[in-house]
């Protein structure tokens, strides 16, 4: 099976430039002008962007968080993925049973993912308690299983100490590998959250309230100091919502630091306000950390131009409104964390970044698919249009113009959060391996198309 791209703007690995792309049985094989061939297909995408398919280093489908799980699984995530623009995942294990060593987790998330994923899919380790034989296993997910990241808690029930972080954070090291965290305090939250509902306080804004700016940027510095115990340890603090974490970011980054942030799109669009909003429609926003002040969303954006925040990710966790969020109509400490976001990232990052001018479409393909591929030990294969790569390519067509809504969307969840924005430039086209599997918001793959993406630390 061959395809022809013909007469698109390529962007990626910082350039941008009119051309055609032959592809042959999923890979790249030439990239160039008028390149003269016949295909079984050939794509006219002439005004239109092609770009390396979207990375999203941040989703969480399937997860079980106590007797709740989210709503969209691989296979209708990835769908949801797939017509959004973005062609591999790199998913969070959620936690196993108590005292269940690392390989349980990826044991059952591989029999989560195998035969529904429609997109490419790796996974991030999930580090829930931190013993002798939990750091020695370590060496054998990353050398034999392809796991070069994992994820550490600060907070949440399998939280890990100061000293459990160094441990992983040295032991990563070793191994090339990067640990990820969810950094807040959570003697903090905790303080607030018993404070508020003792006194009654039980609307959405105080799950803001409880989780203030301070007791993410304090858990952020002091894991900034610990991966520089660790003799500076690759550290990448997922989710960053606010500028007061960014500042000790932006000084260790000046260090020198092998620190790195992501952001979502949540906090670059969304704001604490809308936890306000009438008939408990606020629920729809709580996730960890919550929205902030909407000035820290311009801040965000700038960080994103100036290279400080390297990813922006999702943390794709959706739960209905209807029955799951609505658990927090008494009480937000009930309501599951979390919200959808897996099939709006490069949509809204296109029109609200690209196309009013806040990014140049080259930091766009950066930030939603090359850096992440080589973050997290995917890239070449993936986050670049290069000769040898996958053919996971994606056409966006600056001139569409579309309303999100829950209606058009394919996430398995009864809201979502960006409903009736209006875009300019939408995904026309996505393609995995060289396989279109979705075009004009219409999937057209192949439930279980996804393959394992088996992931390379830096010294492998
Ligand atoms: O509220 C959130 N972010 N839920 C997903 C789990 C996590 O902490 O990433
Ligand atoms: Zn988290
Ligand atoms: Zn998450």
């Amino acid at each position: 099976m061959d395809t022809l791209i013909k007469n698109g703007t390529i962007v990626t690995e910082g350039k941008e430039f009119l051309g055609d792309i032959y592809i042959r049985d999923g890979i790249i094989v030439e990239i160039g002008e008028n390149i003269d061939k016949t295909a079984d297909e050939i794509i006219d995408a002439r005004g239109k962007f092609v770009l390396p398919g979207g990375v999203d280093a941040h989703t969480h489908l399937n997860i079980h968080m106590g007797d709740i799980v989210a709503k969209d699984d691989f296979y209708t995530g990835t769908v949801a993925a797939a017509c959004g623009g973005t062609t591999s995942i790199i998913d969070h294990m959620g936690f196993g049973p108590k005292g269940c060593n690392l390989h349980h987790q990826l044991k059952v998330y591989h029999k989560y993912a195998a035969g529904n994923a429609v997109i490419d899919y790796g996974f991030h380790g999930v580090i829930q308690q931190v013993d002798d034989s939990i750091i020695n296993e370590i060496e054998s997910m990353v050398r034999d299983e392809g796991i070069s990241s994992f994820k550490i808690y600060l907070t949440y029930d399998n939280k890990v100490s100061d000293e459990e972080a160094l441990k992983v954070l040295i032991k990563l090291k070793e191994l090339g590998a990067v640990t990820t965290v969810h950094c807040e305090n959570d003697g903090v939250i905790n303080y607030f959250r018993n404070l508020f509902v003792r006194e009654g306080k039980t609307d959405p804004i105080y799950h803001a309230l409880s989780r203030p700016e301070e007791s993410e940027s304090e858990a952020v510095n002091r894991m900034i100091s610990l991966a520089d115990v660790a003799g500076d340890a690759p550290l990448y603090i997922v989710h960053v919502s606010c500028e007061k974490s960014m500042e000790h970011i932006v000084k260790a980054q000046r260090q020198d630091k092998n620190v790195m942030a992501e952001t979502c799109p949540q906090y670059l669009f969304l704001d604490e306000t809308m936890y306000r909003e009438k008939n408990l429609q606020g629920l729809k926003y709580i996730m960890s950390p919550p929205l902030r002040k909407k000035e820290n969303q311009d801040l965000l954006w700038k960080d994103i131009s100036n290279n400080n925040i390297q990813v922006v990710a999702t943390d794709h966790c959706p739960f209905d409104f209807k029955g799951d969020k609505q658990r927090g109509k008494d009480d937000f400490t009930k309501c599951p964390n979390g919200g959808p976001g897996i099939e709006t990232r490069i949509p809204l990052l296109f029109s609200e970044g690209v196309m009013k001018g806040r990014i140049d479409i080259k930091k766009f393909v950066t930030i939603v698919s090359t850096n992440p591929a080589k973050i997290f030990g995917l890239y070449p294969k993936k986050g670049t249009i290069g000769v040898g790569s996958d053919a996971d390519i994606i056409i966006i067509d600056p001139e569409k113009e579309v309303t999100l809504s829950k209606a058009m969307l394919h996430e398995n969840v009864d809201y979502t959060p960006y409903e009736g924005i209006k875009l300019k430039g939408y995904p026309v086209l996505t393609m995995v391996r060289g396989k279109v599997v979705a075009r004009d918001n219409v999937f057209v793959g192949e439930k279980g198309y996804g393959e394992y993406l088996s992931r390379k630390s830096n010294i492998l």
